[in-house]
Formats: C-alpha cells, sequence, structure tokens
C-alpha cells in the first residue's frame, strides 16, 4: 500500500502529475500511434520494455491513465485493459498454472463465472465455488494446490458485501493470491489494497469512463504482480486503444464528485424503494436492513450508486416495470452519468446456468438499478410511475 499524495477528489483530477512548472499542455496528449520510430538500433533495444515501442506493449497515453489509477487505489502500479474481462482473465492466466485450484465467491459478475466454471477447466485449472461470506466454506475449499482467492464486493446484482479482512486472513495463512472485482465500489468508496488485497479488478466501462462512451479494464496492485500481468497482456494482446484511454482519463477527472452523488440518490432511491407495497426485498449496502450494513459502513465510504430490487409478483412484473421507466434506460451496464435498468436474468447472468443463478439469488423478479447523476426526485417518480404498472391480481373473494 502507498500514501497518498491528496485526498481522493483531488487524485481524481490531478491523477499522478508530478506537479514540476514547465511548459506543457493541460490535457494528456494522445498518442494514436501503433508503434514508436528510433533513430537506430541502439536505441530500438532501449526502447523495448518502455512505453515507446510498440502499443501493445504499452503506450504514454495508457502510462498517464495507468498512474492516475494507481494513485486513486493507493498501489505501485496499475494496468490497462481492452475491458473489465480482459483485465480479469488475464490477470487469473498470469498467476495459476495447470493443475492449480481457485477458491471463488458464488456471488460473482456472470462472465467470470462462466471464466472460471468453463474456460479454465480446459486448461487444468479447477475452481470451488464458495458461500460469499460463509469464510468458513473458504477455508475449507483451500486444497494444497490453491493459488487464488477470488473476490467481488459488493457483488453483482445482489450487493452483498465481503468482509475483506477476513478474506485476506484466510488467504495469508495459506499463501494465496487475493484478488477483488471492486468495481462496483470505485476507489471513491473502497481501497481493497488497505485491507491487504493484492490485486484489484475493475470494469472501467463503468463509473471510472463514466459516460457509458468506452470499453476498458484495470488490474491494479503490487508491481511484482502486474509486472507478471503485464507480461500476459503483451502476449494475449488486450489492450486499449490510445484515444479511448484518453476519455478514460477525462472521465476519472469526475470520478469523485460523481460517485459521491451516486452514493446519495441510490440510498435515496433504495429508501424509496423499500417503502413501497409493490416491492418485496431492496438489495444496497447502506440500508438499514442489508445484512452487512455495519461492514460496509466499515469498509465502504458510501454505498454505490447501484442497487437492486425484487418485485412483489411474478418475472412478467418485473419486465412491465422496467420497460415502463423512462429515465431510466434499459440496457446492460451501469456506473455512468445516466441512470440504467436491467433484468440481470437477461442480461449480467443470463450467460450462467439456472441453478447458479438461484443460489446467487438472483431470481426473475429481481431489477438492477445503475443510479446516475439526474435530480433523484425525478429519478424516484419515474419509478413511482413505473411500479404503478404491476398492477396486483385480482382478489377471489369466496362467496358463502
Ligand atoms: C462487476 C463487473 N465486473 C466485470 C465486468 C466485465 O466488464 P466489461 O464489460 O468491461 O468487460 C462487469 C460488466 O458488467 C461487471 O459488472
Amino acid at each position: 500500500m502507498k500514501r497518498h499524495r491528496f485526498h481522493p477528489e483531488t487524485e481524481s483530477v490531478h491523477g499522478s502529475k508530478d506537479f514540476e512548472k514547465r511548459n506543457a499542455p493541460m490535457a494528456q496528449p494522445i498518442y494514436q500511434t501503433s508503434t514508436f520510430q528510433v533513430t537506430d538500433s541502439d536505441q530500438q533495444l532501449r526502447a523495448t520494455g518502455t512505453d515507446m515501442f510498440y502499443t501493445r506493449y504499452g503506450n504514454p497515453t495508457h502510462t498517464a491513465v495507468e498512474s492516475a489509477i494507481a494513485e486513486l487505489e493507493g498501489a505501485d502500479a496499475a494496468l490497462l485493459f481492452a475491458s473489465g474481462m480482459n483485465a480479469i482473465t488475464t490477470s487469473i492466466l498470469a498467476l495459476v498454472k495447470s493443475g492449480d485450484h481457485i477458491v471463488a465467491q458464488r456471488d460473482i459478475y456472470g462472465g467470470v463465472t462462466k471464466f472460471l466454471s468453463t474456460w479454465l477447466p480446459k486448461l487444468g485449472i479447477e475452481t470451488t465455488f464458495v458461500d460469499t461470506t460463509e469464510y468458513d466454506q473458504h477455508e475449507r475449499a483451500i486444497r494444497p494446490n490453491t493459488k487464488l482467492l477470488y473476490l467481488e464486493s459488493p457483488t453483482n446484482p445482489t450487493l452483498r458485501v465481503v468482509d475483506l479482512r477476513k478474506a485476506v486472513a484466510i488467504a495469508r495463512e495459506h499463501r494465496l493470491i487475493t484478488l477483488i472485482d471492486s468495481t462496483f465500489a470505485t476507489p471513491i468508496n473502497q481501497r481493497p489494497t488497505e485491507f491487504g488485497i493484492d490485486v484489484v479488478l475493475h470494469s472501467g466501462t463503468k463509473y471510472f469512463g463514466g459516460h457509458t462512451d468506452l470499453i476498458c479494464g484495470a488490474a491494479v496492485g503490487r508491481r511484482e504482480l502486474i509486472d507478471r500481468i503485464r507480461g500476459t497482456r503483451t502476449t494475449l494482446g488486450g489492450v486499449m486503444d490510445p484515444h479511448a484511454a484518453f476519455l478514460l482519463l477525462r472521465g476519472i477527472k469526475t470520478l469523485a464528485v460523481r460517485v459521491e452523488r451516486q452514493n446519495e440518490s441510490a440510498l435515496r432511491v433504495a429508501e424509496f424503494l423499500s417503502q413501497h407495497a409493490k416491492v418485496r426485498s431492496v438489495k444496497y449496502p447502506f440500508l438499514k436492513g442489508h445484512p452487512e450494513r455495519t461492514l460496509a459502513m466499515e469498509q465502504m465510504k458510501g454505498g454505490g450508486g447501484v442497487l437492486s430490487f425484487e418485485v412483489d409478483g411474478s418475472g412478467e412484473d418485473a419486465k412491465k416495470v422496467s420497460e415502463s421507466l423512462r429515465l431510466f434506460a434499459l440496457a446492460p451496464s451501469l456506473g455512468g452519468v445516466e441512470s440504467l435498468v436491467s433484468l440481470p436474468v437477461l442480461t449480467s447472468h443470463a450467460m450462467i446456468s439456472a441453478e447458479h443463478r438461484q443460489k446467487m439469488g438472483i431470481t426473475e423478479q429481481l431489477i438492477r438499478l445503475s443510479v446516475g447523476i439526474e435530480n433523484v426526485n425525478d429519478l424516484i417518480a419515474d419509478l413511482e410511475q413505473a411500479l404503478a404498472a404491476v398492477v396486483p391480481a385480482p382478489q377471489h373473494v369466496a362467496v358463502g
């Protein structure tokens, strides 16, 4: 863990600047180039391994964003990828070999469940899924060949919160590398390296970008681990386009103010829904009644901008509500300035088995909301009118 130079709001704006006075552009230049020319073979040799060799290896625009993300997370180094899935799969592949074993929480992004359960076995790497907050199960699942403990917190879309201290203690006892998908939290709400997590992963497509206009991922952590992951990225080739990296840096400048607004609004929306007659349950880490609320409030600065709720009705009713919303656009993804709604059974967790979904508590009635930066009263009014679309089933009154 590295010491922070500034508060998160300042780090968001200034990223990794050195503050030396010089004549220079205020905005990060885009090195829109696939390769870098050198004057002679000696220079060519020197360029290898730098960010001015060939863009699959690195690029100065990437370096600027990577330093900004590392600073926000309080880590030695960060690495950009072409997508969040690319960051996750490349990082895992970099850290395991055939014959190794992984322990992973059950409540994780569906794409990662699919990678761990159907792709990695082809390479001779097995995963045991454990109940997300049952730490005894984590411990029992560990084998002599276990190498990684894979976590996500808060979880998508059930908003469960993992006790990072407990998970790290288990991992350290068994010499496992810990990886966490911290997409929902962002470094504004949670800094897993402060709890001893080794590698922090993000779908930067979400809050880092913040404007629903790019796809990217990031892996952040100790330099030695990030260097191993970098070597695998270079081989597998999942780099970001430099222009998109420029947009990403622009998004990061407003990360803190966006997330603070989203924290406040999402809590208000969660409170509204929890009082609504047509809502069966609401999942939001900072909402009273959430099973891990105390832990969440201790580990996180805010509950984040995503919540989910179950309609008191059928799967068809959930569809009706999501289709009736006007300000919340019906689309997968989250973390942007505009509010989105999706049904996890059709989107984030459509690719995994119904049985696995059931174990995660992802029902047909579950609706996920990503709260944007609009006025929260407008958002609540939108939900009010959409929930009015769920008409209670007619009561059959027995006539005696
Ligand atoms: C928590 C989480 N992790 C990872 C991903 C994958 O990210 P990407 O779509 O950028 O590949 C997603 C995508 O929805 C996600 O929600």
